[in-house]
């Protein structure tokens, strides 16, 4: 091997312009790996482009158009243009909101469509990508009837038992099926296919991701992802602000540790055919199996504790002894995934403060300008 291919290690990366996706390109180009992004519109590729090569003068990054990822074949031309791509991250997730269509059409097909395409491509395709790594979810982990129940332990082992068919009656949980079916699809398609294909398949499995944005902009109004929101919200609340404080609740895990396990399998053989578990507070040296599990009361006290300008301005929250409250989350555990990859994840706190900091400073400067 020469120094010149290793230092054009060509990297796609599917829904570039996501949340968690930007954090990966970070990762990616501080490893000088060449990524190619793959985005909705022109406009959003050349936006990014322009804030990483900011960060990192020597970024190699490219971005090519794809409307609809569910769409049949819609990575064909990516993996002519470039068959030298070597590693695949499909962090993609199409939705198809809208009224009037089926759950079928509007989760669905474009997460199975999605993923199947992009593994169908690469099989014909990409002769020379040795690891496709997947973004799927809790969702495909987690047991609805198991919540709270502290005698069952989520653990990357743990599939969801939904079947579409119970799943279809209500829109989350046919978005929690999507995902795990989409999950399944690309470990069967690896199991039945693997006698002519050469990649291998990690996927990673995160319940709510929170954290920074990548960029300043992503804070604008417009572009703030759901699952961030539940720091706007107690940023918003009022001392007069009404309860409930116990609610949205869940499990969480830091953007940037997702982003890190996306980056890892490139690197680490170790990592193939496992499904990667990020939590927020957990690792060798940390084995805290508590802290991940969040409510809006939580967030408020870190933001109070964390914050003195805050106090008296958002609400203290209503609820005392919280614990009763968190235990009726969802029970886990994820050595496995410390084990094989020795990261150590940031902790709840850290992640609501640096999210905290990052809108408070960047309130400030919107206010001066
Ligand atoms: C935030 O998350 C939603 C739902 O997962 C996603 O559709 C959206 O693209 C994300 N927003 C950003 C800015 O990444
Ligand atoms: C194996 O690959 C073919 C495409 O080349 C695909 O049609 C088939 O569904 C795959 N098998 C599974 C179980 O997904
Ligand atoms: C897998 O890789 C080997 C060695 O690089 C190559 O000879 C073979 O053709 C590849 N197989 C497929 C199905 O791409």
């Amino acid at each position: 091997m020469n120094s010149s291919l290793q230092a054009d290690e060509k990297v796609l990366v599917t829904g570039a312009s996501g949340f968690i996706a930007l954090h990966i390109l970070d990762v990616l180009l501080s490893e000088r790996f060449h990524v190619i992004g793959t985005v909705r519109s022109k406009d959003k590729g050349e936006k990014i482009k322009k804030s990483f090569e900011e960060l990192y003068p020597y970024a190699q990054l490219d971005f090519e158009i794809v409307p609809d990822v569910a769409a049949a074949h819609a990575f064909d031309g990516i993996l002519k243009k470039y068959p030298d791509i070597k590693h695949i991250l499909h962090t993609a997730s199409p939705f198809s909101f809208g009224s009037g269509k089926s759950m079928e059409e509007t989760y669905l097909i474009p997460a199975t469509h999605g993923t199947r395409n992009i593994l169908e491509s690469t099989k014909n395709l990409g002769k020379n990508v040795k690891h496709v790594v997947i973004t799927s979810s809790f969702a495909s982990i987690l047991n609805l009837d198991r919540e709270g129940d502290s005698s069952f332990i989520h653990t990357e082992k743990t599939w969801n038992p939904i079947t579409w068919d119970i799943a279809k009656a209500n829109e989350i949980t046919s978005y929690i099926a999507s995902k795990k079916l989409a999950e399944e699809l690309s470990w069967k398609f690896l199991e039945e296919n693997k006698s002519d294909v050469n990649f291998t398949i990690t996927t990673v499995t995160p319940p709510y991701v929170l954290g920074p944005q990548m960029f300043d902009w992503g804070l604008e109004r417009s572009s703030l992802n759901t699952s961030a929101e539940i720091v706007n919200q107690a940023l918003q609340s009022t001392p007069a602000s009404k309860g409930p404080f116990d609610v949205p609740n869940g499990v969480a895990c830091d953007v940037r540790d997702v982003a890190l396990l996306h980056m890892l399998p490139l690197r680490n053989e170790n990592l193939a055919g496992h499904r990667l578990f990020p939590i927020s507070g957990t690792g060798l040296k940390q084995r805290d199996y508590e802290d991940a599990k969040f409510n809006l009361q939580r967030v408020l006290d870190v933001m109070n504790t964390k914050f003195p300008e805050l106090r008296g301005k958002i609400s203290p929250g209503d609820i005392k002894d919280n614990k009763p409250y968190l235990d009726k989350i969802y029970y886990y555990n994820n050595d496995e995934t410390c084990q094989l990859t020795g990261v150590e994840f940031k902790p709840f706190d850290v992640t609501i403060y640096d999210s905290t900091k990052q809108i408070l400073d960047y309130e400030k400067l919107q206010s001066k300008s």
